[in-house]
């Protein structure tokens, strides 16, 4: 049983908390689930076999990573979507291995309907609302057609929803058809688990490295339509650090695209959750089959690179408490490897 309130005095403001977690089509559901569990320490929470979905978890909530593999059913999302006039959503989503979406977290639902409003006021038509029980979700797609999800947790006890065989329930979402709750539902204190066998342990999906083909458009975008804060944009306008609020570091790195570096998701980050898993990081990657592609140790920050079983560029970090403020006297490029 749950309890909800209201409240006349509460001002949304409509701006996402976090990056909550990343969302992605796979080509096998079973080798990524591994993948993830297996180098990154995280524990799978549930899976939803008739839709070929999984999710993983190490405590933060419910998922920091969700995959659904690609199918009959994924295949044909785009034209789905441009059938209902929402032209950003790529022909080809869901059609191959890549981005499904990127969700971004917010305080409470009165958050999530002022967002819902403010998206719809600029003229961004939602491709998916729904009500999950555990959560209520509103999908849509950024200027250069990456997926972002706004979603809220609607329950805290979340572990007894989400488990392994549990059923999903779902009906239809109307954002503000009724009075949103102002209750908050997000766990200020998680049990964070860990995984003894991963190669690494990652403490949480910290962020990700989007790369535009508009810089000056999409940083627009997620500033004035998604609502994300900036930290900071590079003076020569390379990159923009962007992030929701009540929540310690950033949420998207927001890079322009370049010859080595072609727009869409650059890489996922996590950040670990200690400095000791650099220590022999190299072996014990190699021992689950993940060849290192990049390591730095900065005094700032310490990074590992690899990719995952559909190539997506995965960084592990830990980072010096204050590394956004090191970040701001660095050159571009520099900035660049270390976001
Ligand atoms: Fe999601």
């Amino acid at each position: 049983m749950t309890t909800t309130t209201r409240s006349t005095t509460y001002k949304a403001t409509g701006t996402p908390r976090r990056l909550v977690h990343h969302n992605f089509f796979v080509g096998s559901i079973s080798k990524t689930m591994d993948f993830y569990n297996q180098v990154l320490g995280i524990e799978e929470t549930f899976r939803i076999a008739n839709r070929g979905a999984g999710f993983l978890s190490n405590g933060n909530t419910h998922h920091d990573l969700g995959f659904v593999e690609v199918s009959e059913v994924t295949r044909h999302r785009g034209e789905e979507a441009h059938a209902k006039g929402i032209k950003e959503v790529p022909l080809d989503y869901g059609t191959k291995p890549g981005l499904n979406h990127f969700a971004y977290e917010m305080y409470n639902e009165a958050e999530l309907v002022t967002a819902y409003d403010r998206i719809s006021e600029f003229g961004v038509k939602p491709w998916l609302l729904e009500d999950r029980i555990v959560t209520r979700s509103v999908y849509f797609s950024d200027s250069e057609g990456n997926g972002i999800e706004y979603t809220v947790d609607m329950l805290s006890n979340w572990r007894d929803y989400r488990k392994p065989g549990a059923s999903i329930s779902q009906r239809d979402y109307v954002p503000g058809k009724e009075t949103p709750s102002t209750a908050s539902f997000v766990n200020l204190n998680p049990e964070i688990r860990r995984v003894e066998s991963g190669a690494l342990h990652a403490k949480k999906s910290a962020h990700c490295m989007l790369v535009a083909r508009d810089f000056s458009k999409l940083r627009r975008f997620y500033i004035d339509v998604v609502g994300l804060r900036e930290l900071y944009v590079s003076p020569g306008g390379e990159f923009s650090l962007l992030h929701g609020k009540d929540f310690p570091g950033y949420s998207m790195a927001l890079v322009a695209q370049g010859s080595n570096r072609p727009a869409g998701v650059g890489q996922i980050c996590f950040e670990l959750a200690s400095a000791e898993d650099f220590a022999g990081a190299e072996k014990r990657l190699a021992a689950k089959g993940v060849k290192l592609e990049l390591r730095i140790e900065h005094p700032k920050k310490q990074v590992l690179r690899f990719r995952d079983p559909d190539g997506t560029q995965v960084q592990c970090y830990v980072e010096a408490p204050d590394f956004l403020d090191a970040v701001k006297t660095m050159d571009p490029a520099l900035a660049l490897q270390l976001v």
